[in-house]
C-alpha cells in the first residue's frame, strides 16, 4: 500500500438517498451526509455529493481538476452549450461580453428606479388579489420574471412568456428520466427564444439601450454562444430571485422578533437577504467533472466523476455556521457559498440584492400592513437542485 492509499479512502456509497426525500427536505439528509464524510457516492442521484463547506470551496476555485465542461451536460442539450458550462479561457471572454450590465453602477442608474416601478406594478396585482392571495404567484413570480425581461432587452415578449421559457428549459435541464414531453416543451422554448433574439438584435442595434442584449447585439460573439448564455441567464435569473423573496418572507413572517428588529431598521433586510440565500440556497446544487485522478478532503475521486457540489449543504455546515439550521439574522457574519465562487461566481448578484432587498422587501413589508402568514393555509417549501415556496398565502390589514 502507498503512503496515499493509507491515508485516503473511497467515497462512501450513499444507497440510503432517493431523490423524493431530498426534494421534500433535503437538509436533514445533507447533515447525515456531512457528519459521515465530506464526499459520498449517490447512486440515485448519479453523482459524487459534495457536502461539506471546504470541499466545496476547494471545487470552486480549483477548474484546473474540476471542469464547469461536464460530458453528456443535459443543461447544454436544453439551454446549448453556455458560459456556464465553459472553463476559462473560453468562459471568460463570454462572462466579460456581459459588460456592466449586472454591476452595482448601472443598478444605481437604471435598474433600481424599474424595479420599483415592477414591484409596484405586481404589489398592486397582489393587492387586488386580496388577503389570502399567493405572495409568489401574484408579486414574486411575475416581479422577477418582469425585471429579467428588461434586464435581459427581450421587448418582444412578455413576462409571461420569460416564466413560461425559465421552467420549461430548467425542467429540460433535470430531465434525467429522459421523459419526451418534457424535452419537445424544453425544446419549443429553446426555438421560441432563438426567434424573440433574432427578431429584437436588430431593432436594440437601431434603439440601443442599457440591456444586456443591446450589449451583445456590437460585440464579436458568436451567435451561438449569445443564444445559449441568454438562455441559461433566463434559467438561472428568474426562480432565484423568486425564490429567495419567497424564502425571505416566510423566514421573517415565521420569526416576529427579527421582522420587528427588520422593521425598526431596514438596513437590515440586506442582512435578512443574506440570511435566506445561506439558509435555503435559491440554486442547491451545481455540476462539475473531475479532470483527473484526485484527492478531495481525503477522498479519492476518479478521472471523470461526476460530481454534484451541494452549497445547499455546505452553506449549513456547522464547522462555519454555528446552529445552522436556524434562520438568524443576528448571526456572525461568514461567507456562504449561495452565490457561488470563483471564476463561476454568479454574475446577476448585485441585480439579486437590489431587486430583492433594496426593493422588494421593504416595499412588501412596508405597504402590506400586518402582513403575516394565513392560518388557514399550509406555506410550502420544496427542491433541492432548486429550492423555494412553492406555494406562499399571506393575509394583511386592509
Ligand atoms: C438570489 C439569486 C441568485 C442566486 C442564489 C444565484 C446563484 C448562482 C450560482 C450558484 C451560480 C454559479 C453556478 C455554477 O458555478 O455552476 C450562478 C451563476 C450565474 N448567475 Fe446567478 N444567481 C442568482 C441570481 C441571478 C440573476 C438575477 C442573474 C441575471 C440577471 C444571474 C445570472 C447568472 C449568470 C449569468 C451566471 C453564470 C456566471 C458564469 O458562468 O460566469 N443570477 N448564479
Amino acid at each position: 500500500m502507498t503512503l496515499e492509499t493509507t491515508l485516503t479512502r473511497p467515497a462512501p456509497v450513499a444507497d440510503w438517498v432517493t431523490i423524493a426525500d431530498l426534494h421534500k427536505n433535503p437538509f436533514p439528509i445533507y447533515r447525515k451526509l456531512r457528519e459521515e464524510a465530506p464526499v459520498h457516492w449517490v447512486p440515485e442521484v448519479g453523482r459524487f455529493m459534495v457536502t461539506s463547506y471546504e470541499a466545496c470551496h476547494l471545487i470552486e476555485n480549483d477548474q484546473d481538476t474540476f471542469s464547469a465542461n461536464e460530458a453528456g451536460s443535459l443543461m447544454k442539450r436544453a439551454m446549448g452549450h453556455s458560459m456556464l458550462r465553459k472553463d476559462d479561457p473560453e468562459h471568460d471572454v463570454e462572462r466579460k461580453s456581459y459588460g456592466s450590465v449586472l454591476r452595482p453602477k448601472a443598478i444605481k442608474e437604471t435598474w433600481n428606479a424599474i424595479f420599483e416601478q415592477n414591484s409596484e406594478t405586481f404589489l398592486a396585482r397582489l393587492k387586488a388579489a386580496g388577503p389570502g392571495a399567493d405572495l409568489i404567484e401574484e408579486y414574486a413570480a411575475p416581479y422577477a420574471a418582469e425585471n429579467l425581461r428588461l434586464i435581459m432587452g427581450f421587448h418582444n415578449a412578455t413576462q409571461e412568456d420569460m416564466q413560461r421559457w425559465s421552467q420549461t428549459m430548467i425542467n429540460g435541464t433535470g430531465n434525467y428520466a429522459d421523459d419526451p414531453e418534457v424535452w419537445a416543451a424544453s425544446k419549443r422554448s429553446y426555438d421560441e427564444v432563438d426567434d424573440a433574439i433574432d427578431e429584437v438584435l436588430p431593432y436594440l442595434l437601431k434603439n440601443p439601450d442599457g440591456s444586456l442584449l443591446s450589449g451583445l447585439a456590437s460585440m464579436p460573439i458568436p451567435m451561438e454562444a449569445i443564444r445559449a448564455n441568454m438562455k441559461m441567464t433566463i434559467g438561472g435569473g428568474l426562480n432565484e430571485p423568486r425564490d429567495v423573496i419567497g424564502v425571505a418572507v416566510w423566514a421573517l413572517l415565521s420569526n416576529p422578533t427579527q421582522l420587528e428588529q427588520v422593521k425598526a431598521d431596514p438596513a437590515r433586510f440586506a442582512i435578512a437577504f443574506e440570511e435566506a440565500v445561506r439558509w435555503v440556497a435559491p440554486i442547491g446544487m451545481y455540476p462539475r467533472e473531475a479532470t483527473k485522478d484526485t484527492v478531495l478532503e481525503g477522498i479519492r475521486l476518479p478521472k471523470g466523476a461526476r460530481l454534484g457540489v451541494v452549497i445547499g449543504a455546505a452553506n449549513r455546515d456547522p464547522k462555519i455556521f454555528a446552529d445552522p439550521d436556524s434562520f438568524n439574522i443576528n448571526r456572525e457574519k461568514k461567507p456562504h457559498l449561495a452565490f457561488g465562487g470563483g471564476n463561476h461566481f454568479c454574475a446577476g448578484t448585485w441585480v439579486a440584492r437590489a431587486s430583492v432587498a433594496t426593493v422588494a422587501l421593504p416595499q412588501l413589508f412596508g405597504q402590506l400592513p400586518n402582513l403575516r402568514l394565513d392560518p388557514t393555509r399550509e406555506a410550502v417549501d420544496a427542491g433541492w437542485v432548486f429550492r423555494g415556496m412553492t406555494s406562499l398565502p399571506v393575509i394583511w390589514d386592509k
